[in-house]
């Protein structure tokens, strides 16, 4: 696996399109993570790939001193100004989830939503949340299932990725973090308890083709695949999704479906 590559276009990817659509339907993600981990004031928070913010903010609101870092220079000048914007104390990193630039133990709580999920070698992204976080501390993911609107999307947008080299080693699924074996092997030896339970947000548009045009707007891989794959199959992948938000609304109309995610609360052995 070129992990130098992967990281390289992270770094480039997540600093397309104006996340800030994409973050606030994730929102209610970081709040129940941010409750799963019992964040509280006075705590010292990492929000590990953090985009702009949503966990931090809320931890911060809290009265929690957080840090929030990420790869993608782009998303941490956004989140910089939105944590300014709205009026709360955090301080921005620009960090690898797999290389982590923070001493150990020296965070109460390492949060990530929807974002850890991505680094391309999980055991080394787990040993480094638990490196950071301290002995009693609280490790939190939210990673998405293998079912429900996030899985159809990442199932078009991977059948037009480009292949990989052959013989090359390509990371493993991100919907591998919802299984709690799999959790359990990945934090095996670091993680004193586990747990593992599901919780939904909701995926709403006013129309298929509304919702398309939003995440087009919005989620960062979906603006990257629109700059770079030839209009003709850029169009294909496109309408490929319309018509799978059109089974997810029952047609061309208003809809909201749930869509499903682990959340997962660890702890470091005290
Ligand atoms: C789906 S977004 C989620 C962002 C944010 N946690 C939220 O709640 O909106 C995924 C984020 O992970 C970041 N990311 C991807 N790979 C990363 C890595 N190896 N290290 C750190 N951040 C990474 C991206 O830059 C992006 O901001």
């Amino acid at each position: 696996m070129d992990v130098a590559k992967l990281k390289a276009q992270a770094a480039e990817t997540w600093g397309k399109g104006e996340y800030s659509g994409l973050s606030e339907m994730l929102r209610p993600a970081a709040r129940v993570l941010a409750d799963a981990c019992a964040v509280s004031a006075g705590q010292e928070v990492l929000d590990n790939a953090a985009g702009d913010g949503n966990l931090a903010v809320i931890c911060a609101e809290e009265g929690a001193s957080v840090v929030a870092a990420d790869i993608a220079p782009g998303m941490v000048a956004a989140g910089r100004e939105r944590s300014q914007a709205e009026g709360v104390d955090v301080e921005w990193v620009e960090a690898d989830a797999e290389d982590l630039p923070f001493e150990d133990a020296r965070f109460d709580c390492v949060g990530s939503v929807f974002g850890a999920m991505l680094a391309p070698r999980p055991r080394v992204a787990a040993e480094e949340m638990f490196r950071v976080v301290r002995p009693g501390g609280t490790v939190g993911m939210t990673a998405w299932l293998d079912k429900g609107p996030s899985y159809d999307m990442f199932r078009i947008g991977r059948s037009y990725a480009p292949p990989p080299e052959p013989g090359a080693e390509t990371p493993p699924g991100i919907e591998e973090w919802s299984r709690e074996d799999v959790v359990r092997e990945r934090f095996e030896g670091l993680a004193g308890s586990i747990e593992v339970t599901q919780a939904t947000l909701p995926w709403e548009g006013e129309s298929p083709e509304h919702f398309v045009a939003m995440m087009e707007r919005h989620a960062p891989t979906q603006a990257a695949a629109k700059e770079s794959m030839p209009p003709d199959r850029y169009a294909q992948m496109r309408e490929e999704m319309v018509e799978m938000a059109r089974g997810w609304a029952g047609g061309d109309r208003p809809f909201s479906v749930e869509g499903h995610f682990a959340v997962i609360v660890a702890r470091r052995p005290g």
